[in-house]
This record gives structure tokens, sequence and C-alpha cells, in this order.
């Protein structure tokens, strides 16, 4: 931390960034990855969870405290019935083979969005993997049918229950209540839009738009970003 040469020439209060705690990602491009290959969009998302596998089991030197990948938005439902059952199945599979490795590595698993309409066996599946992974420090959220408007209006819906509708009781009651501020925002594939991923937490994240398709994302991707990160002036509006 510190002012920049810069800031000091200028007596402004311009600050890098320093570490970012909170970074998260959308993980896009698995469908182009695999029409690239000639092969089927399910190997290109079977690519792509061995890319989250490898990401976290990356991220211990990055001193991140949470990372958030975008898994199944609330518009994904609009794939083909084969492609979700696809995406339900690997979500099914991922939990099952790497939760022991989350418990044995200290990662602390958090879901974001509407889960708890997802198959039945899902959120079982889901509830047993945050009681195991409860008391991990590093945290790893996974979005899961989530929608960042739907997010804000079950968040003011909320707090209008509880009597106090204020900027800080909509964030009080988003699901990301209990993570860090997010620091910086990930997309891949060369897209560069929100797509209604954390939509409330981005007011003040820095973004970061790389071409790379998410099963080629490998650590040092994260890495380099988060030290692109730490050079950025974070202003939070002010001068
Ligand atoms: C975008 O690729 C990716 C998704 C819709 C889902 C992301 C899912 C995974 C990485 C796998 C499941 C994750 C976990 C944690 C088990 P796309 O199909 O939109 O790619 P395209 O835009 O190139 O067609």
């Amino acid at each position: 931390m510190g002012d920049s040469p810069s800031s000091l020439e200028t007596g402004t209060l311009k600050r890098a960034s320093g570490r970012a705690r909170h970074a998260a990602i959308i993980m896009d491009g698995n469908g182009r990855w695999a029409k690239k290959r000639a092969l089927p969009r399910a190997i290109g998302h079977q690519r792509g969870v061995e890319a989250v596998r490898r990401l976290v089991r990356g991220i211990a030197p990055m001193e991140l405290d949470c990372l958030t990948l975008y898994a199944f938005s609330s518009e994904n439902w609009k794939r083909s019935e084969t492609e979700v059952d696809d995406l339900m199945n690997l979500m099914r599979k991922f939990i099952k083979s790497d939760l022991p490795e989350f418990v044995a590595n200290d990662v602390q698993l958090k879901i974001i969005g509407d889960w708890r309409s997802l198959a039945p066996d899902i959120v079982v599946m889901l509830e047993d993997a945050l009681a195991q992974t409860a008391n991990g420090s590093r945290k790893l959220a996974v979005a899961l049918n989530y929608g960042g408007q739907n997010e804000i209006t079950r968040a003011a819906v909320k707090a209008a229950e509880q009597g106090v509708i204020t900027t800080e009781s909509i964030a009080a009651n988003l699901d990301t209540a209990d993570l860090p501020p997010l620091d910086l925002l990930i997309r891949t594939s060369g897209e560069i839009r929100l797509s209604n991923f954390l939509l409330w937490q981005a007011a003040y994240a820095e973004m970061l738009f790389v071409d790379t398709l998410w099963p080629d994302f490998k650590p040092e991707h994260l890495e380099r970003a988060l030290d692109d990160f730490a050079q950025r002036e974070r202003r939070y509006g002010g001068r």
C-alpha cells in the first residue's frame, strides 16, 4: 500500500490496491473450447471442471480469502435438457470426488444462489458438504442457480420484512453477506459482460476480461490477474 509516486507529486490520495482478498470468475468458453476440437459440449464442461479443480488446488499460496465461481446461472435452465443434465451430473461428481480434498485443504465451501430449489439429492449433498467444510479458513463460493437481480430482490424482500430498507440492510441479506467484499471480477473467453453475476457486489470491484477459454485457465492466469489487480488504483468514487 502507500501512495504511488504520481499521487505524491499531485498531492492526491491514490493508492495501489494491495492483494485482493476476494476474486470471482465467470467461467466462460467451455462450449467454444470443445467446438474448436470438434468435441461434444459435454467434454468442454468436463474439462471446465478440471480447470476448477486445478484452480482450487493452486490457490493456497495466493493469499486469497475467497474465490467465487459462477457454475450455473438461473438463465442456464434455457439450455437443452441434455446439457443441463450434464452440468448437474458434473456437479454431483465434483462434490463427491473433491469434498475430502476440500476438508483436507482447509477449504470452506459456500453456495450462493437459489440452490435449495435444485434436485433434492443435490441439495442433500450440498448441505452435507457445507457442514463438513464449515471450519475451513479459505472460502470457495460456488454460484448455483444464481442470478444477481434475483439475489438483490430476495435480499430487499428480507430487509423489508425486517422493517429497515437501507443499503446496509440489503447488503446484510445478500447470499454473499458472510464473504469478504469483492475485489476482482474476472471473465474468461473474451466476452465483455456481467451476465447477471454479482451485480451488487461488483459496484466497486475491478474487472478483468481475458481471452482464455475456461478449460485452458490455469492457476498462473489467476496469479497474473491478482498481480494486475495489485497495481491498480482504487478510488471508490474519490479523487
Ligand atoms: C460457460 O461455458 C460455462 C458454464 C455454463 C458453466 C460453467 C461450468 C463449469 C466450469 C463446470 C461445472 C462446474 C463445477 C464447479 C462442477 P459455455 O458453455 O457458455 O461456453 P460457450 O460460451 O463457449 O458455449
